[in-house]
């Protein structure tokens, strides 16, 4: 493990910005929103499609505190999301970044080596005007810097707020994105980072050879880039060498490329939250026994009686800041490919290194079901 590289400066055009939304491109965006919020207790806010001027595409807005999802469908068998969903299976297009002036984020971006999407455009409706660019990062996927300042929309011109909640669905306190991993094909990870220090002017945040990430039988090596207030944080996996096939060499055999790995998504009350996600049919990767064992002595006094996260197979870990609790869920889609995080920090950075080797022989049991491990 190493950490270090030089801090954002404070005047960098990407030093102050934060997460504004993740669009993922579905077969069914109708049917996903209702899944999204049946599930995980979202609310659909805003919704785009031909009834509001935006043709060939169907999008929904969903909204938990301050996590914004975009659930988008094409209506046509070509085009962009038609050939992403083709290629890709349901996955993440666009992970939207909150910026104060997105011409100088996209011209700091491009001076700084990303590939154009998108040049900044400016969108007007009724609330006001929202200024837009988009740059490419690993794989199809992109970012898309926003500029808000000037709208008061419920999310963007085209979108037209439309709210509906599911009453009988328990709500899961669900609040903010708190990292967004991506996973980069044999021997990438170190440009992946290089491009979010020289395009963001990020820094690391910490690293992970395939010593500190492996079992007996698979690997992976990862490092966290991250902006100076810690509040958009990018960690990039790659596959290693192991007995066996890497969870990440998996998943991009089954993404077919680079992409989001995971999201990972903040609660105050990790045990609430998973009570209600369980109650809601949400599964999740399962925890061996042994797990708890050693707990208490690795991680020393935490507040959460252990009895109570051992039924719920929340792991631990803990670094000279504090501790953390987290879990993952199993694939959101048929393909082992996106899934979601809960995390829980009580001060903790850390991105649960003492849990790896628990996490990944419980990942190995499902590729081993699914007979690619
Ligand atoms: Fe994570």
């Amino acid at each position: 493990m190493s950490t270090g590289t030089q801090p954002q400066s404070a005047n960098h055009p990407l030093a102050r910005i934060d997460w504004d939304y993740i669009e993922f491109y579905v077969g069914n965006a109708k049917q996903a929103a209702h899944y999204y919020m049946s599930a995980f207790g979202f609310d659909q806010v805003a919704y785009a499609g031909p009834e509001t001027g935006v043709p060939g595409r169907a999008s929904y807005l969903l909204e938990q505190n301050d996590l914004r999802f975009v659930l988008t469908s094409s209506l046509t068998p070509d085009g962009e999301i038609a050939d992403h969903v083709r290629l890709h299976g349901d996955g993440v297009r666009d992970i939207g970044i909150l910026v104060a002036d997105a011409r100088a984020a996209y011209d700091a971006a491009i001076a700084g080596g990303a590939t154009p999407v998108a040049p900044p455009t400016e969108t007007k409706d009724e609330f006001g005007t929202i200024v837009r660019a988009a740059i490419a990062t690993y794989g199809d996927t992109i970012h898309t810097f926003v500029q808000r300042d000037g709208y008061r929309g419920p999310f963007m011109p085209g979108f037209v707020e439309g709210r509906r909640s599911l009453a009988h669905v328990a709500k899961p306190g669900l609040l903010a994105v708190d990292h967004c991993v991506g996973n980069v094909g044999w021997g990438e990870m170190d440009s992946w980072g290089d491009f979010y220090a020289r395009v963001f002017g990020f820094s690391q945040l910490v690293s992970f050879d395939d010593k500190d990430i492996s079992t007996e039988y698979t690997a992976l090596k990862s490092k966290v880039m991250t902006d100076s207030r810690h509040r958009v944080k990018f960690p990039i996996n790659e596959p290693a060498h192991g007995k066996k096939k890497s969870q990440i060499e998996e998943y991009l055999d089954f993404y077919r490329g680079a992409g989001v790995q995971h999201i990972a998504i903040r609660t105050d009350d990790i045990v609430a939250t998973i009570d209600a996600l369980r109650s809601n049919g949400v599964d999740f990767l399962e925890t061996p026994d042994s797990y708890y064992e050693m707990l208490q002595e690795r991680v020393g006094t935490i507040d959460e009686a252990i009895g109570v996260l051992r039924q719920r197979g929340i792991l631990v870990d803990r670094d000279d800041l504090g501790y953390m609790l987290q879990i993952f869920t199993k694939p959101l889609q048929d393909r082992p490919t996106v899934f979601f995080e809960i995390i829980q920090r009580k001060g903790s950075l850390s991105f649960g290194k003492g849990n790896f080797k628990a996490l990944f022989v419980s990942i190995e049991r499902e590729q081993e079901k699914r007979g690619t491990l």
